[in-house]
């Protein structure tokens, strides 16, 4: 049996509620934009007469329901509230699950400070309004010794979710699922939000062993000598210009007795300078968000595991920090990725590649049915796709699957071809490969190019390339904060839970 609260470091205690109690103390509402104007969406938590009082009041400070316009009104006498927010959800018409997601989120951006909320938010949909009041909280705090001026330092403590039957095993189910994935998410922007000073190979392995040890995965860490001694020149490569060692990780959650195989993989550079080939200065900070993909993976790999998934899932994350020094590799080196195929290494800022193609290569010694690989991988993606749709190349079916799952939960993954052409731009002179293409068109698709050469026959293949989304360098928006976003854990625990249904 699940439990009917859900609570976790990362953001609010979650709980389902018959009704408003006395000791919250904001009601957080939905307001749909109507044909005669806007439209209180309260569940039964409020009898009409208060319903309709609450209305006049957001009306006359002049809410209008559209999507995410957040209005805060002292409650009318009589509710056990101090005030009531009222949150857009848009056209009646439009209000879906990510809608009410994305509303919830800024919603719970509106209520740092306060204790206790209720909501009727998740009388339209219980599990997408917990995913975003938990998403929309949350907030990185580690290395803020104090608040801002006029910024409340309490995060929103608890969120109480209005259901008409909150007793049921249907209704904690569903909340726990989402509280599960939600917490997943966090556990994923955490990683990514946590600084290259702090973050690096070695620590990023200790803490994603620790996370998998504790939900009773199996954990191997591979260390640098054990990488040499391996053959994972891919690896050993990128992380050689840095005095922190390179490793691979590898957590294994095993499915049961029949259940289908996944692979995940995921990028871990916990620092990418470009390495010789250095990035410019501009903009280079963000380059703390390059281990979205491994950060991703394992918080995937940690939540198949809690929500006992029928799928066996073996995640690798090759980290590494690619760094320039006088034992950096160079421009023009010759690299032998693990399985034996050789590289000559064009431009070291193409490292992604390079740590991906060691763990691709390993993971299918395994046989698994289905491959996803997910990185921080090109700028391209950033060009050809924007900040917020990540682009997912790969087998045929096993790729739209992944891209239509991904848009039903709302991380929007958008279908990409692998052009048959761009495979002959990476012939080398003197090795088997180059890790980059003589020209720049069709960067995003050359780099899944590259890795296409990795994976072995018959197996199911999706590569999602999340440079831009899994790192917000613009301002929050519905459940999104600035920082790490978690993309794309949902769109991965998604297609594992429909592998497991549909196999
Ligand atoms: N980590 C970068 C890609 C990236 C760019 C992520 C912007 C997030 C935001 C990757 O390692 C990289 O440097 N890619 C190069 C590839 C090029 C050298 C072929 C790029 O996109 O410029
Ligand atoms: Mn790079
Ligand atoms: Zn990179």
């Amino acid at each position: 049996m699940s439990p009917a609260k859900s609570d976790s470091p990362l953001g609010p205690e979650l709980v389902l509620a018959g009704s408003v109690a006395k000791r919250v103390d904001v009601l957080v509402i939905g307001l749909t934009t109507g044909p005669d104007g806007p439209e209180a969406s309260v569940g039964d938590a409020l009898d009409d007469a208060t319903a309709e009082a609450v209305l006049a009041g957001l009306v006359a400070v002049g809410a209008s329901g559209k999507a995410e316009e957040v209005t805060r009104i002292p409650a009318p006498s009589g509710l056990p509230v101090t005030s009531i927010v009222a949150v857009g959800l848009g056209a009646p018409d439009a209000v879906d699950a990510e809608q009410v997601r994305a509303s919830a989120g800024a919603a719970a951006r509106a209520l740092t400070g306060t204790a206790v909320a209720a909501t009727t938010l998740s009388a339209l949909d219980l599990g997408a309004a917990a995913e975003g009041f938990f998403l929309g909280a949350y907030t990185f705090t580690e290395f803020k010794s104090k608040s801002a001026p006029g910024e409340k330092s309490q995060p929103l403590g608890r969120v109480e979710l209005l259901v008409a039957a909150p007793r049921t095993a249907a209704a904690k189910n569903e909340l726990a699922r989402s509280a599960a994935i939600a917490e997943a998410v966090a556990v994923a922007r955490e990683f990514v939000n946590t600084p290259p000073s702090h973050l690096y190979p070695e620590e990023f392995a200790a803490r994603a062993k620790a996370l998998g040890t504790a939900a009773g995965l199996k954990v191997e860490i591979l260390d640098e000598k054990a990488l040499e001694k391996g053959g994972f020149g891919g690896i050993v490569g990128v992380g050689k210009g840095s005095s922190r060692g390179p490793r691979l990780v590898r957590l294994t959650h095993a499915g049961g007795r029949g259940a289908k195989k996944v692979a995940l993989v995921g990028k871990g550079i916990t620092f990418d300078t470009g390495g010789i080939s250095i990035k410019p200065a501009a903009g280079m900070e963000n380059m703390t968000s390059d281990m979205g993909g491994a950060a991703a993976v394992i918080a995937t790999a940690v939540l198949a595991a809690k929500l006992g998934l029928k799928v066996g899932v073996d995640a690798y994350a090759p980290m590494a920090e690619n760094m320039p020094s006088a034992t950096a590799q160079r421009p023009g080196d010759v690299l032998t990725q693990y399985g034996g195929t050789t590289v000559e290494v064009v431009n070291t800022d193409a490292e992604g590649r390079l740590v991906l193609a060691d763990a691709i290569v390993k993971a299918c010694e395994q046989k698994p049915d289905y491959l996803i690989d997910t990185a921080t991988l090109t700028g391209a993606q950033l060009v050809a796709l924007g900040t917020r749709t990540p682009g997912v190349m790969g087998t045929d079916e096993f790729r739209d699957r992944v891209a239509r799952i991904s848009q039903e939960i709302g991380e929007n993954a958008w279908a990409m071809p692998l052009p048959k052409e761009l495979r002959a731009d990476l012939n080398s002179k003197v090795a088997d490969l180059t890790n980059v293409t003589n020209h720049r068109w069709g960067g995003m698709l050359a780099a899944a190019v590259y890795l296409k050469e990795f994976v072995a026959d018959g197996v199911e293949w999706a590569h999602i390339d999340v440079a831009g989304p899994a790192y917000n360098t613009g301002g929050p928006f519905g459940y999104t904060p600035k920082g790490g976003t978690g993309v794309p854990v949902r769109t991965m625990i998604s297609v594992l839970e429909d592998i497991a249904a549909n196999g």
